[in-house]
């Protein structure tokens, strides 16, 4: 755990996201919401601008890594953030949060945690906690073929196929509750830390 951490009285929060049609983008930023609103710092960044700024990683007391899946895999701005990232994350309290279509389908929750283990193995990073999330289906932001293409798999999965809306499948009380349970996981490592450094 860092030094930091038992000088700054609220957990400091690093959420990093990637998305391509901005669902993953609004997860991380509800988990944000979450953690401001129960007094930490929470900052929220784009991994494709985090090049270079992996050694910050270990002034945040905690670091939440949100990506979505296409095509059966996370995008490489987060694949990159986690390798280059991967000494100092060892170093803070993490978490990662994959969203996928897959996870939004009883029969597909093998399928979403084949994607998350791929992801692990492929950076070889080990977070404290991880969270697999429904996605959503949003025509309104697909190019047409994207749009037909994701039609087709909805109506092949069985779900709404209106193109002139989006579905949402995301459980919002499952995002709420397990960003609770990463705060009060940090709040237990500073609380330790604390208590080392008074033992001292
Ligand atoms: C082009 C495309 C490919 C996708 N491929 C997969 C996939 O292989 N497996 C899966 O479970 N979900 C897949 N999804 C569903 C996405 O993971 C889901 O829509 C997610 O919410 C997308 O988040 P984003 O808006 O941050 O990109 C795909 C979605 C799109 C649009």
């Amino acid at each position: 755990m860092n030094s930091q951490s038992t000088e700054h009285p609220k957990p400091r929060v690093l959420i990093v996201f990637a998305s391509w049609h901005g669902h993953a983008r609004e997860v991380a930023e509800k988990m944000g919401e979450v953690a401001l609103a129960n007094g930490a710092d929470a900052e929220i960044r784009d991994a494709s601008e985090t090049r270079g700024d992996e050694k910050s990683i270990t002034t945040y007391d905690g670091v939440v890594v949100v990506g979505s899946v296409h095509f059966a895999v996370h995008s490489r701005p987060l694949r990159r953030f986690v390798r280059r990232g991967l000494q100092h994350l060892s170093r803070v309290r993490s978490a990662f949060v994959s969203i996928s279509g897959a996870a939004a389908a009883l029969d597909g929750q093998k399928q979403a945690e084949r994607y998350i283990q791929r992801f692990l193995h492929a950076t070889g990073w080990k977070p404290d906690m991880v969270f697999s999330c429904a996605g959503a289906v949003r025509f309104t932001a697909y190019d047409p073929i994207t749009r037909a293409a994701m039609k087709f798999a909805s109506r092949i999965a069985g779900r709404g196929t209106d193109v002139s809306r989006d579905y949402v499948y995301t459980n919002w009380p499952a995002v709420h509750a397990f960003t609770h349970d990463f705060l009060d996981m940090l709040e237990r490592s500073k609380a330790i830390a604390g208590s080392t450094v008074a033992l001292a």
